[in-house]
């Protein structure tokens, strides 16, 4: 997390008035779901909705109450050890794999645990002298946007969940309205010395520390697709043995497809001959006007490879999308969280500049840019620092934010993060390519 704040959020109204805003939004986003919902968990990756929503609530409690609060004594013993996530220096834990076996405490359990520390958190952000508020406001706004990554996890994980319900439930809201997706084009960059890495003046107050320090990068040319890869462009991939095709594909990829049998979208099935695709909306047949969402890393390069062309890098991506940010069109509303559209929506007529870049699906960059710290990134001080350095291996960077981001929580350097055969979450693919001026087409 970044050690600056807005001064003009350092006043306790302020924090009070965002603290009940962020706090209410996660509650609003399990209302649809029942206490048994709420409590399976369907696969390791995946936490049961009132994991969700103790965890984010042991937070406050551990990082804000505890060692602030007079007289501090946590609401339950037992829940530090419930809900702490992965915070070695906090003590020991609940196996993550294990979180669907807690049927106690209940949904309507961890509700009253939500109301005890946010009655605590209003008397503590009440309380505070200008001095102490300074102080705390990092770790307090730290503690707003991790909520916020843990209502997109929510709401990513109960669609695991409901897909595996024989009945198929549905999760909230309708079908998109049916829209188009357009021809693919292409934006082109000049590329040289740019600079990445949180900005506060275009990406507001915060940012976690994995976007941090701003640094330079050299860039050569190159391009981007003005849109992401849509369902029908997927269909032909399949259609000309994409999944069956070695070449096509990075060897632990190859080893992923033969292992488990992928050979479609996670959340396709096919039916008599007919694709159908798993939402928050329900299942309903494959529109190849929207973008295709729930492909592996592994996917989206072997597609980017199929396709002649290659996944963006990190840099092309931040630097790309800085320059949109700066001509983007008035009134251009991102399909994050806020739309309830659940979904990746069609990008419709293209505008000559970069399409779907927030919202929608979550953008795989390359290989060549895998999860690593900046130069000269440093992890905070003390359990907080667990936050993100430590789970730099392995994993490879998404950006741009999903349809189910919350509003807020998606900025150009913002660095989300999967093992690159995850498929459970909203991800896509946008392409990219060297620029046409870098050789001799
Ligand atoms: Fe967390």
């Amino acid at each position: 997390m970044t050690d600056t704040l807005d001064p003009a959020s350092l006043d306790p109204a302020s924090l009070l008035g965002r603290y009940d805003e962020v706090r209410a939004y996660t509650e609003r986003l399990a209302a649809p779901l029942s206490p048994e919902d709420q409590t399976v968990q369907s696969m390791p990756d995946v936490s049961p909705t009132k994991w969700h929503r103790a965890h984010v609530t042991w937070f406050f409690e551990t990082f804000l109450l505890a060692g602030n609060e007079p007289d501090f004594a946590p609401f339950q013993d037992q829940y530090w050890f419930l809900f702490n996530s992965y915070y070695e220096a906090i003590g020991p834990r609940h196996a993550r794999p294990m979180r669907g076996v807690i049927s106690r405490p209940g949904a309507h359990d961890v509700g009253v645990y939500r109301g005890n520390v946010d009655d605590r958190m209003r008397d503590l952000l009440s309380s505070l002298d200008e001095n102490a508020l300074a102080k705390l406001a990092p770790t307090i706004n730290l503690g707003f946007h991790h909520e916020q990554q843990h209502q997109e996890l929510l709401l990513m994980d109960i669609k695991h969940v409901l897909s595996l319900n024989p009945l198929q439930p549905v999760y909230a809201g309708r079908a998109a309205t049916p829209g188009h997706a357009g021809p693919m084009g292409w934006v082109e960059y000049d590329g040289g010395l740019v600079e990445i890495g949180h900005a506060p003046s275009s990406d507001g107050d915060f940012s976690f520390d994995n976007e941090l320090p701003r640094h330079q990068q050299w860039l050569g040319p190159y391009r981007l697709a003005d849109r992401l890869v849509t369902n029908g462009e997927w269909l032909e991939f399949m259609e000309d043995g994409g999944y069956r095709r070695p070449e096509l594909w990075l060897s632990d990829g190859w080893g992923r497809v033969n292992a488990e049998g992928w050979a479609a979208p996670f959340y396709w099935t096919e039916r008599e001959g007919v694709w159908f695709e798993h939402t928050l909306t329900g299942t309903r047949p494959v529109d190849p006007s929207l973008p295709v969402c729930h492909v592996s890393h592994y996917e989206a390069d072997a597609y980017a490879t199929w396709a002649g062309k290659r996944l963006p890098t990190e840099a092309e991506w931040e630097h790309a999308a800085r320059l949109e940010e700066d001509t983007t069109t008035p009134g251009y509303a991102p399909n994050l969280a806020d739309t309830e559209t659940w979904h990746p929506r069609a990008a419709g007529a293209p505008n000559g500049r970069l399409r779907q870049l927030f919202g929608d699906c979550w953008e795989w960059t390359s290989s060549s840019s895998s999860y690593l710290p900046y130069p000269g990134f440093h992890p905070g001080v003390g359990a907080i620092g667990e936050y993100n350095g430590k789970f730099m291996s392995s994993q490879m960077v998404l950006r741009g934010g999903c349809a189910l981001t919350p509003p807020g929580h998606a900025r150009a350097s913002y660095r989300n993060f999967f093992p690159p055969g995850a498929r459970w979450p909203v991800t896509g693919v946008r392409l990219a390519d060297d620029g046409w001026n870098r050789c001799c087409e």
